[in-house]
């Protein structure tokens, strides 16, 4: 399935974290859909080991992903102590948690008994000793964020983790937040948020704290769940992202499906795909640390992983971009 041959790290680049010693791929892949019990395992098998084949060494989870909930987990479980088990020292996974995972008052947000037990409960299911990086998935306003980063420390102190991390924090409580674990000594090393050619606000209200803190940018949705694509030019197709849940919206698509006429018309010119040039884009621009997408085939892996072979954008084409984005 994969090859063994030092090859997988020919073409891949690797650009640090913030300020931490962890160098994360450009290009990461995330099992929030495609890899649950719902899907078909011998195709997310074949993805996994064909993005460890390109030197996509970062794997991001959380313990709801799937469906089911928890079931991306297992899968992936199955995979990295099987194709994958001599290779576990060339992998970066993650987890997180703080989004609803189980009944009752501590599956979900941010409390120190929630964190511990889903990030042990992630150990269970992936059949691992530790995870690389552990997120608190989002900001819960009703917990001191003493208590959420103070569970991230003990996390890593414990030995469940490698390194800690935030999704999904507003400017504000990322500021406290990112303070509080480099007072603990255990920094932040990077922070998770959507990010792409037409979702740029989370990432412009960011970009400047991550780089003045130090802290690494992870950057999902990067495709805007697929739009940023040639798919939705004449319509929804079936099986898309858009006709099978409700992640992807109508309205948002209605939104800007004449953006994406416009730019795909740019990406045609440098002789990409569009959403080779929505992951180009990002790399163009080093306040994003690594471009964290998710793909329901191998075709669009390799696709996406292409846009490595041109990264750089003239004036005018970064100008029209603009123009067309405004
Ligand atoms: N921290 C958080 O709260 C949070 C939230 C969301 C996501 N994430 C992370 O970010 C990861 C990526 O999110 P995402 O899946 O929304 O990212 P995305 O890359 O924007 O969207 C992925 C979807 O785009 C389509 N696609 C990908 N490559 C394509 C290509 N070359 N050509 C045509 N279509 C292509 C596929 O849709 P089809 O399925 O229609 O083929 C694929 O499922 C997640 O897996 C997760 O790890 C984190």
């Amino acid at each position: 399935m994969y090859t063994t041959s030092p090859q997988r790290y020919a073409t891949m680049k690797f650009r640090r974290s913030g300020r931490s010693g962890l160098l994360l791929p450009a290009i990461s892949l995330g099992l929030w859909q495609n890899f649950g019990d719902v899907d078909d395992f011998a195709r997310s098998r074949e993805i996994i080991t064909a993005a460890f084949d390109s030197g996509i060494t970062y794997i991001d989870l959380a313990n709801n992903y799937g469906p089911p909930p928890g079931s991306a987990e297992s899968n992936f479980g199955k995979i990295i102590n099987g194709d994958l088990k001599a290779y576990r020292d060339e992998l970066v996974v993650a987890s997180k948690a703080g989004y609803v995972m189980w009944d009752g008052p501590y599956g979900n947000w941010g409390s120190r008994k929630s964190l511990v037990a889903s990030c042990d409960q992630s150990l269970r299911r992936m059949g691992l000793d530790y995870v690389d990086i552990f997120y608190s998935h989002r900001y819960d306003p009703d917990t001191p964020l003493e208590e959420t980063m103070g569970a991230l420390d003990y996390i890593v102190r414990s030995g469940r983790a490698l390194y800690a991390a935030l999704s999904n924090y507003p400017p504000e409580a990322a500021a406290k937040a990112i303070d509080i674990l480099a007072a603990l000594g255990t920094p932040c090393i990077a922070h998770q948020i959507r990010y792409s050619m037409l979702v740029r606000g989370i990432g412009e209200s960011l970009f400047e704290l991550h780089r003045d803190k130090g802290v690494g940018c992870v950057s999902f949705s990067p495709l805007a769940q697929g739009l940023l694509s040639d798919k939705y030019l004449n319509g929804i197709p079936e099986g898309s992202r858009a006709s099978r849940d409700g992640t992807l919206k109508g309205d948002f698509i209605a939104d800007n499906i004449e953006r994406v006429h416009r730019l795909n018309s740019v990406a045609l010119r440098r002789g990409q795909t569009l959403a080779q040039m929505a992951v180009s884009w990002q790399l163009y621009d080093d306040r994003v640390t690594t471009v964290l997408a998710g793909v329901s085939s191998t075709a669009q892996l390799r696709d996406n992983v292409a846009a490595l072979d041109n990264c750089n954008f003239t004036r005018d084409e970064l100008a029209e971009i603009s123009d067309i984005l405004s």
